[in-house]
């Protein structure tokens, strides 16, 4: 990735210190009645990447969807910016709140650049602008714009999808980014390219990340902190220096699994 302006901020805010995400023991079912998460409790603060880390299925998608209310919680309070996410204005709240979506979910009838501009062209953004800003975010991610904004999704590969997905949800510069496994179609090398220019990114920008992972490892490497989830239920939350040397059981099988860490 490379250089990203500094006037990026449309609207001269950043994150707020103190809590800027909060489960208050959050419970969801899924429509059938399965219980997907049971009294989640966490508290994410201003500038902070929250790792959820757990095998598939632990709840660790259904968990950042309530965060930008693509779903709601049938007990308890999901608060951002110290507001309950149901007394949010939806609009309001998806502005503050950009999403990598796990799998990119790119439009597929539409062109990478016109999907990286989707945000934009909701705020009525001019063409111009629009069109600066879409080139800047791919040249981000590092897809060249005059190669890759014609093309549609079908044909980029499978990382480079996902690169447009973490342009797309940079685009307006939203204070608080949802990642669900944004390098997850990576080989290891561009994985690893990867998780070196999130990590000089997250250093600048200084936004406050909730991002979903399944791999000790890149949980260790990008977490400020690292919730485990399990079954639907958090175990904990770990910096990586407590998460190694954890003696909770859950952790240590999960760093078992990994062969050590
Ligand atoms: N609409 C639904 N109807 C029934 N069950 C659901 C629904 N949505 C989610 N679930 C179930 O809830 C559980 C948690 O799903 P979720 O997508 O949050 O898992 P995940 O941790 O993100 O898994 P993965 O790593 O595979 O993406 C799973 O058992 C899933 O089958
Ligand atoms: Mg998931």
């Amino acid at each position: 990735m490379q250089s990203m302006t500094d006037n990026s901020s449309h609207d001269g805010e950043s994150s707020p210190a103190g809590n800027v995400v909060e489960f208050r023991r959050v419970s969801y079912r899924a429509p059938n009645g399965q219980k997907v998460l049971q009294d989640m409790d966490l508290a994410i603060q201003g500038g902070e990447t929250l790792v959820l880390l757990g095998r598939s299925g632990s709840g660790k998608t259904t968990s950042l969807k309530l965060i930008n209310r693509l779903l709601q919680q049938d007990a308890g309070e999901v608060l951002v910016e110290g507001k309950p996410t149901t007394q949010w204005d939806l609009i309001q709240l998806r502005r503050r709140v950009g999403y990598v979506i796990q799998e990119a979910g790119l439009f597929p009838h539409h062109t990478i650049s016109k999907n990286v501009g989707v945000v934009l062209r909701l705020e009525k953004r001019s063409r111009s602008e629009i069109r600066e800003r879409t080139d800047e975010m791919l040249r981000l991610v590092d897809l060249d714009p005059a190669q890759f904004g014609k093309r549609y999704p079908y044909q980029l590969s499978g990382g480079q999808r996902q690169r447009v997905g973490v342009a797309r949800a940079l685009a307006s510069d939203p204070p608080i980014l949802l990642m669900d496994e944004p390098f997850g179609a990576l080989d290891p090398l561009s994985r690893n390219e990867l998780q070196q220019q999130f990590l000089r990114l997250r250093d600048r920008l200084q936004k406050t990340i909730v991002l979903v992972t399944h791999d000790i490892r890149e949980a260790l490497l990008l977490g400020s902190r690292i919730g485990l989830m399990e079954s639907g239920t958090l175990i904990g939350s770990y910096t990586p220096e407590q998460f190694k040397v954890s003696d909770d059981p859950a952790v240590r099988a999960y760093i078992e699994a990994f062969g050590g860490c």
